[in-house]
């Protein structure tokens, strides 16, 4: 048997595989199609203090390898999430911890939501990096030292274990790495998705209302691993690794860049058993390699 459980920055998982925050709903949406026992923690989708309309539709181009998507971080905002969403998941989900995953458009907004969301959930996850509203995470990602100053102050709003998740579109991901360890996170996430646009050639309009979205799935993979692996050369803090998981293969290629877990996301909406299979193809691929335990796997790269 191998030890499959992990350690994200304070946060127990008894498996390295999570879901990606946007792409599993609010974590009991998949009751019945997915394999919770196999999940190691859910990341629910982002949500701000007020309830938040999102973008306008059509909010969704698929792509060769990938997805373009504007939703915008459409969310019932930090009440209902308290008083209707947390106590529908823990009634349930059973032994899955719950990561919030939280974005605001001002650094008191999001140490409010950290302060308001207490010790409902078991860790935080804070968007800093999403391309697709104008007033909210978009800067905070892009400059360290605003983000030093939204990291702060989230830390100083909340005990759970605290997730930064990166922006990908960066020159260079180690300031970043370095504003977020100054600044009392635990952990990091990486990657969201990358600023793209589509047209529709004959309209000559572009496919999404909101003109640019980011791009996710197959195709930002292998740019992912870069980012990863940039990120925990530059770190001792664990990072939790996403961006085009579709087969375990692409998940070990995470571990072995340097991550601790990794989560699944645009591939859920074409297939709900990657969590499973992904679990599976990492337990087989650490039987086969002699590795008693995942954690093994993290950094194992060859030189
Ligand atoms: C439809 C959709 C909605 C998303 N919503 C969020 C969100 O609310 N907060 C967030 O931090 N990331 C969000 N993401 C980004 C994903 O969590 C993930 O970082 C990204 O899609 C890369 O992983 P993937 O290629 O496996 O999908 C969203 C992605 C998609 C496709």
């Amino acid at each position: 048997m191998i030890d499959m459980s992990v350690n994200l920055g304070g946060l127990e998982m008894k498996s390295p595989v999570a879901t990606a925050s946007g792409t599993f709903g609010y974590g009991t949406e998949y009751i019945g199609a997915v394999d919770y026992a196999k999940l190691g923690a859910v990341t629910a989708k982002g949500i701000r203090v007020e309830p938040w309309p999102g973008n306008p539709m059509p909010r969704h181009a698929e792509v060769k390898g990938g997805l373009v998507n504007a939703i915008g971080l459409q969310g019932a905002g930090i009440d209902h999430f308290l008083k209707m969403t947390i106590p529908w998941y823990r009634k349930q989900v059973k032994d899955v911890p719950l990561i919030a995953n939280i974005w605001g458009g001002s650094v008191d907004e999001y140490a409010e939501v950290a302060s308001r969301l207490g010790s409902a959930a078991d860790a935080i996850e804070m968007n800093v990096s999403c391309p697709n509203v104008k007033s909210g995470g978009h800067t905070f990602g892009q400059d360290p030292k605003v983000l030093a100053e939204v990291v702060s102050a989230v830390r100083k709003a909340t005990k759970l274990p605290l997730i930064v998740k990166l922006a990908p579109n960066v020159p260079s991901i180690v300031p970043y790495v370095r504003a977020c360890e100054d600044s009392g996170a635990d952990a990091l996430s990486l990657i969201n998705t990358i600023p793209a646009m589509v047209i529709d050639i004959e309209r000559r309009k572009p496919v999404i209302a909101n003109k640019t979205g980011g791009l996710s799935g197959r195709c930002v993979h292998p740019a992912a691993v870069k980012i990863v692996y940039d990120a925990s050369k530059a770190t001792k803090l664990p990072i939790l690794a996403m961006g085009g998981i579709y087969e375990a293969k692409d998940a070990i290629e995470f571990l072995l860049a340097g991550a601790t877990a990794v989560a699944v996301g645009t591939a859920t909406f074409s297939n709900p058993n990657v969590v499973a299979e992904v679990y599976d193809g990492i337990a087989a691929y650490c039987e086969r390699q002699g590795f008693k335990s995942v954690r093994e796997v993290t950094g194992a790269l060859e030189s």
